[in-house]
């Protein structure tokens, strides 16, 4: 498997996470392992090696011939874009990066459909369950969610067939190990991890009672809290009904009480004042531009005086960086459909707590770990990555 030992995949991690941990990932056959194999090889050099030279194409070749141009600036970036978009490596590099997506989701729900009635028999038949799920299918789709297919994966988020339906949710936390190069943790709970790390050293005189994630997804993030929190309370809420069914199973499965609830964060059903700290894990990157300030305002409202927010997203901030590797970001949020990076990569997210109420904001850069009570490393003010995924952006804030 030469293409297995490909730079760039944590091959430890990656032996683990290729097989279930829980009751509900779908486990993958000896055909389907090889191929999910030969995916993560693809991605990685896709990714590694290749968008590094298309990167250093964009910067030697095109953005000395287009003067002075601002990273910031989404004008600026779609012009130098579309130049870059005629140099070879650039095409070779997208091509190759859109095929080995389209290449996981079809591995992905290739092992997924196969097992998908034991999957849904899992659900029907949870007994004694330790949390619950609370569905509203009558509930609008925000309409950014239903753009266009997060990732493009196959019906995004938001497909939910009712009933047992839990594709969706199973399609995600399988693609979830791979489209990490197995670095997502374990459980797919790194970053889960990593927030609580944050919470640990920015908040860490809190001991919430009552904790809302919100955009939970099939609880990645959700149940690192409950570990972090082991007293509390915890809720959690997302759009996608066949996610949150699946996420229910899932907590069973591993014994965690979380209560999950399909609602949109930008106005919950929750009282005034009801939760002592509210949390989101890689949840803004993907909500446009007017959602963002929608939701922590919601956040603010159902938080009691004395709570907190705390977020976790991804590291890139497009301030300082080189306009071939915001360039390249651009790309792929067209075309890997993720639509809303740029807002995120540019907005300020100071400005923007402090605009929702938040008081005492607190931002930096949290390095990742899978064991946020073992030895890690503390949050920093700068990213010594530059957006290589060694820390996750955080930022908080209080209810005062
Ligand atoms: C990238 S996923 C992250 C899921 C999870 N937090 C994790 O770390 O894996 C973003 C999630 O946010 C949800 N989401 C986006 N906008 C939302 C909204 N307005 N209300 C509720 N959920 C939302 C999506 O359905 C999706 O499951």
């Amino acid at each position: 498997m030469v293409m297995f030992e490909a730079q760039g995949v944590r091959q430890e991690t990656m032996r683990r996470d290729v097989y279930p941990r829980h009751g509900m990932m779908a486990a993958a056959n000896h055909d389907e392992l090889a191929a999910q194999k030969y995916f993560l090889g693809l991605r990685a050099y896709a990714n590694g090696r290749l968008m590094a030279q298309a990167v250093e194409a964009c910067n030697d070749q095109i953005v000395p011939q287009m003067g002075e141009r601002d990273p910031e600036n989404g004008k600026d970036r779609a012009e130098v874009l579309r130049k870059a978009e005629q140099l070879p490596i650039f095409q070779n590099w997208g091509a190759l990066l859109r095929a080995s997506q389209e290449l996981m989701w079809d591995y992905v729900a290739d092992t997924v459909d196969r097992q998908l009635d034991e999957l849904e028999d899992k659900f029907r038949s949870i007994e004694n369950p330790a949390g619950s799920l609370t569905l509203h299918p009558q509930l609008p789709n925000p309409e950014y969610l239903a753009l266009v297919d997060q990732h493009i994966q196959p019906g995004g988020y938001l497909h939910d067939a009712g009933g047992e339906d839990v594709r969706a949710g199973a399609i995600y936390d399988r693609g979830a190990v791979l489209y990490g190069l197995g670095r997502a943790g374990g459980l797919n709970d790194m970053r889960g991890h990593t927030l609580c790390a944050f919470i640990q050293d920015a908040f860490g005189e809190m001991k919430p009672k009552r904790i809302l994630d919100l955009g939970c997804g099939v609880g990645h993030g959700t149940l690192a809290l409950t570990d972090l929190f082991p007293e509390a309370e915890v809720h959690a809420i997302d759009i996608g009904g066949a996610m949150l069914r699946y996420a229910h199973a899932r907590a069973e499965s591993l014994g965690k009480p979380v209560h999950f609830h399909q609602q949109d964060a930008r106005r919950t059903l929750f009282d005034n004042e009801s939760f002592d700290m509210v949390t989101s894990e890689i949840l803004f990157h993907e909500s446009s531009r007017t959602a963002m300030p929608a939701i922590l305002k919601e956040a603010r409202r159902v938080l009691k005086p004395g709570g907190a927010m705390c977020n976790l997203e991804v590291p890139l901030r497009y301030k300082g960086m080189d306009m071939g590797s915001v360039v390249v970001r651009d790309w792929q949020n067209y075309y890997n459909a993720e639509p809303f990076w740029g807002s995120l990569g540019t907005v300020d997210l100071e400005k923007a707590m402090a605009d929702a109420g938040f008081k005492r904001i607190v931002k930096g850069f949290q390095p990742r770990t899978n064991n946020f009570a073992g030895e890690r490393g503390r949050l920093t003010r700068q990213d010594p990555s530059g957006g290589m995924l060694s820390h996750w952006l955080v930022f908080g804030g209080h209810k005062e």
